[in-house]
């Protein structure tokens, strides 16, 4: 039994093969909002399973993903491992804070999809932005994606459900059901719940550490009440 987030992502689950439905219909949007070129570096926090890196290796300087989970990382290292300007970092389950391992590197646009639901405090939040400031550089961007600022439980699975079965995914949107109503995953999140924060969070957030901030109007995942944010340095 997983007792928390990071022990549920750190172990097999069930979303091994259904989050790239959601990221397909992200990386539609999202170049809207940053366009990729052979001379930036791209930070993916929370890479998972690798698939932004999956989709714009080849369009960009460097690409780096770091994740709590181990086995995600190892998937994604080999899946590139003729492609020398992607790498994957592991982040301490305990210090996930800790970003030393970049080095000291710049990058250019740093996107955050679909993870601040498993952090455990609005306090870790501001200091993943606080932590994240060294890597930035004048104009660089930051996108926090997916996120969740309201209550919404039940009703949100039967959206998302919806959202699937529009993109014709009609078993992944069945057997989404089950494994949200009935899985690992609901037992750890009727333990630990999602942190939301509210637009409210959000704003008084982006206000105690002076960032140029705002809510995209667009919808950029499935998932319509979920909220994303530009960052812009
Ligand atoms: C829903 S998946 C999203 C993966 C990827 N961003 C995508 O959109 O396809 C959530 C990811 O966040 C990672 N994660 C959870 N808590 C984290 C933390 N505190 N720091 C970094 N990654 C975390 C999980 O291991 C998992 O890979």
């Amino acid at each position: 039994m997983k007792h928390n987030w990071t022990e549920f992502w750190r172990g097999k689950n069930e979303f091994d093969r259904s989050m790239d439905v959601n990221f397909t219909y992200f990386l539609s949007r999202v170049t809207k909002y940053v366009s990729f070129n052979k001379s930036l570096n791209v930070l993916d926090i929370g890479s998972g399973p690798g698939h932004l890196e999956d989709s714009i290796y080849h369009k960009v300087n460097e690409i780096h993903g770091v994740d709590v989970s181990e086995r995600y990382n190892l998937n994604a290292r080999e899946k590139h491992k003729d492609h020398p300007n992607v790498f994957f970092h592991d982040l301490s389950a305990t210090d996930y804070l800790n970003f030393s391992m970049l080095n000291g590197k710049k990058f250019d646009i740093i996107i955050v999809m679909s993870v601040l639901q498993y952090y455990k405090s609005k306090d870790e939040v501001l200091l993943l932005l606080k932590n994240l400031m060294p890597f930035t550089t004048k104009g660089s961007k930051i996108l926090l994606c997916d996120l969740i600022v309201q209550q919404s439980a039940f009703k949100e699975i039967i959206e998302i459900m919806i959202e699937y079965l529009k993109a014709g995914k009609i078993i992944y949107a069945v057997s989404l059901f089950f494994r949200l109503r009935f899985s690992q995953y609901y037992q750890v999140k009727k333990n630990n719940g999602f942190l939301i924060l509210t637009e409210q969070d959000w704003k008084e957030i982006l206000s105690q550490l002076g960032l140029k901030g705002s809510f995209i109007k667009e919808k950029l995942t499935l998932h319509k009440r979920r909220k994303n944010i530009l960052i812009e340095m």
